[in-house]
């Protein structure tokens, strides 16, 4: 685990940048696994910004995303699809056919979570963007997730709930269960970026580094990553003991 710690949130997600930039660039079909929420958005609209500016070229990318929650799909504003392609898929010249992300709509809850191990299985990721929840879960897989599961079906923390509210309107019925990868299939990823911003991200930061490897904080499972970098600001850095 190699981590390093910017002044602020911009530094940090212009690092970011510069190795999804190099990956892209290095291998034109490489298969990046992407995530949603508050943390990417930034490294989103400097690779968006970037595209519009230089010759890079995303037609045969291909994308795997970390989840999506169950009863969303496409036609839902707060669908993890739907920011998707609104933040990055519409805005790049991405083949939508090369992305992929769980049907939140899916009737066979079973057969879907099959379905989209083989589109990982068939499509090894190069390189995995990863938040991390302030209960330290990667994707949506919860404290007390077994590291050996694949993709499968969880009820989210009540934690989890209450950090992603901000993101729902006021009246929208807030989904309490979702599909997310699961941790043994993050860890076959060649290479990993988590980022991490903000003082409320500093409880599992200092988990994940320095604490033990534990299901209940699924993120400390990443010390045992042979490649796996992690970005922090200084805030969700601040309580690590050593710099
Ligand atoms: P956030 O969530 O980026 O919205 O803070 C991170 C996560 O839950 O993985």
């Amino acid at each position: 685990m190699k981590v390093l710690i910017f002044d602020n949130a911009t530094e940090a997600v212009n690092h970011a940048f510069s190795i999804v930039r190099e990956q892209v660039v290095n291998k034109p079909k490489s298969v990046l696994g992407l995530a949603t929420g508050g943390t990417p958005i930034k490294l989103y609209r400097k690779m968006v910004a970037d595209f519009h500016t230089s010759a890079i070229n995303y037609k045969m990318v291909r994308s795997i995303n970390l989840d999506e929650y169950i009863g969303l799909d496409y036609y839902s504003i707060y669908s993890y699809a739907y920011y998707m392609d609104y933040n990055l898929f519409s805005k790049l010249n991405m083949d939508i056919s090369n992305t992929h992300i769980q049907n939140g709509k899916a009737k066979d809850l079973k057969k879907e979570c099959i379905r989209y191990n083989k589109v990982i299985t068939d499509n090894p990721i190069d390189l995995q963007i990863l938040g991390l929840g302030q209960n330290g879960h990667i994707g949506f897989n919860e404290p007390g997730t077994s590291f050996d599961l694949e993709t499968h079906v969880v009820e989210l923390d009540e934690s989890t709930i209450e950090a992603n509210k901000k993101y729902f309107g006021k009246l929208v019925k807030q989904p309490t269960k979702a599909f997310t990868m699961g941790i043994k299939s993050i860890m076959k990823s060649k290479k990993i970026l988590l980022m991490a911003y903000g003082e409320s991200k500093a409880d599992a930061v200092k988990r994940m580094i320095e604490e033990e490897v534990t299901e209940d904080l699924p993120a400390s499972i990443l010390q045992k990553h042979d490649d796996c970098i992690i970005l922090l600001d200084k805030e969700a850095a601040s309580k690590l003991s050593k710099r």
